[in-house]
């Protein structure tokens, strides 16, 4: 089975799907595996680690995607420089597997229908025991709570830890993380680690335990409605929940010298949580870093991609945080690739077996046989 791993083209992208040390326990596997040149260097992956490790390299992109059993991708397809799309340069019957976020890119997804692909997003993966090792969303989602600190702790106009020195003391920062999935509560512990005191909010009740295990001081409301839409995933609030927790937000974020959100329903859209009058009752020089910006943001004010200050506060909406600490991420996400692959890796024939009858492939399945066939994706495209 020939893999092709071609360069990421979408602008702010860094990542490469796999590195060296995946390809080569792929090559042992049996495959053949072939890179576009280059395409690992922005994850300072060299094309020598690549050769060395058995890979073939390739300048001429069209022919690496068109001659490709199987495609490994970090991104959805896209139009090329040439006017060419990628997921129209792969060959008819290859198999596709990327972060697709199919809801998102619909086009793409019509487009690799059309062709003709059987295409897998690692982000629709079921959310089972034995999928954990496979999960792109996990493994991004805690790069993202990790740099979401850093960018706002940059921003701040204080010190996050309590210091005592000749010169002073200094207050400990305060840090209120919003939604604490795996991308928050990697943002309370890493606070914690820089020395803030954290508290943190989720509307799945189980979080409250995993708040306190990573350091942070949960503050919630009781619900009316519950929250749980199942896999891990939250459903949206009820109208009157919302405004009992709008309450609560707008209390407690005018305490504190950072907000960071990472909320998403289903684990794609972000919910809207602050608005403007929470925005300005927040006190001048403190920060909100809206890590639901790639989900559309969860404050109304937040310009996605873009730094903005509002009444003194700055907001930020970071979009494609994984693509800047591309090293690590790109090994995260090229180890949940090669969990993927070899899960349901044919040995003797080296090939990639289609076991329609597993759940995990079925219901991370996007095209296959010409057609969508994925339920959310489906349903946004009717709508
Ligand atoms: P997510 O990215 O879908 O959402 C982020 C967080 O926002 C969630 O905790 C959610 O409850 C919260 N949220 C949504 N609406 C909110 C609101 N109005 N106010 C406050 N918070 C709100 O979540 P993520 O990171 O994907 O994980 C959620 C759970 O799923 C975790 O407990 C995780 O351990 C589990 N999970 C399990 C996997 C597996 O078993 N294979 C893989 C990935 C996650």
């Amino acid at each position: 089975m020939k893999i092709a791993i071609p360069m990421e083209i979408r602008p702010d992208e860094n990542r490469v799907a796999l590195d060296p040390e995946s390809c080569r326990k792929l090559i042992q596997l049996g495959a053949e595996v072939a890179l576009e040149a280059g395409a690992g260097a922005r994850a300072f992956f060299p094309d020598q680690a690549y050769q060395e490790a058995g890979v073939t390299l390739t300048a001429d992109a069209a022919k690496l995607l068109g001659e490709a059993d199987f495609i490994a991708k970090v991104n959805a397809p896209l139009p090329r420089a040439d006017g060419s799309h990628e997921a129209e340069l792969m060959r008819p019957g290859a198999i596709l597997l990327a972060s697709l976020f199919p809801t998102r890119n619909l086009d793409a997804v019509a487009r690799l229908a059309a062709r003709g692909i059987t295409a897998f997003s690692t982000d629709c993966i079921p959310r089972t025991t034995r999928a954990q090792a496979m999960d792109t969303l996990s493994s991004q989602a805690n790069i993202v709570g990790y740099k979401g600190v850093l960018l706002g702790a940059a921003a701040l106009p204080k010190y996050f830890p309590m210091l005592m020195t000749a010169a002073g003391t200094t207050l400990q920062a305060k840090v209120f993380v919003i939604g604490c999935g795996v991308a928050g509560l990697q943002a309370i512990a890493t606070a914690k680690r820089l020395g803030a005191a954290v508290s943190a909010t989720d509307v799945r009740p189980e979080v409250k335990e995993q708040i306190e295990s990573v350091g942070g001081k949960y503050v919630g409301i009781e619900l009316n409605q519950s929250a749980q839409a199942g896999g891990g995933y939250a459903a949206e609030l009820s109208p009157e929940d919302k405004a009992r927790q709008a309450g609560m937000l707008a209390n407690h974020c005018a305490l504190v010298d950072m907000v960071i959100t990472t909320a998403l329903i289903g684990g794609v859209v972000a919910p809207r949580l602050i608005d403007e009058g929470i925005v300005r009752s927040m006190r001048p020089g403190s920060v909100l870093v809206d890590l639901g910006a790639d989900g559309g943001g969860n404050c109304t004010l937040s310009r996605l991609g873009e730094t903005v200050t509002v009444g003194g506060v700055t907001l930020l909406a970071p979009l494609n945080l994984p693509a800047t600490v591309p090293f690590h991420a790109s090994m995260m996400f090229s180890r949940n690739l090669l969990n993927f692959i070899t899960a349901f890796w044919n040995k003797p024939e080296a090939s990639f077996r289609l076991d329609w009858d597993d759940e995990l492939l079925k219901g991370c399945c996007v095209t296959r046989d010409g057609q969508v066939v994925h339920g959310p994706t489906l349903k946004a495209i009717q709508a």
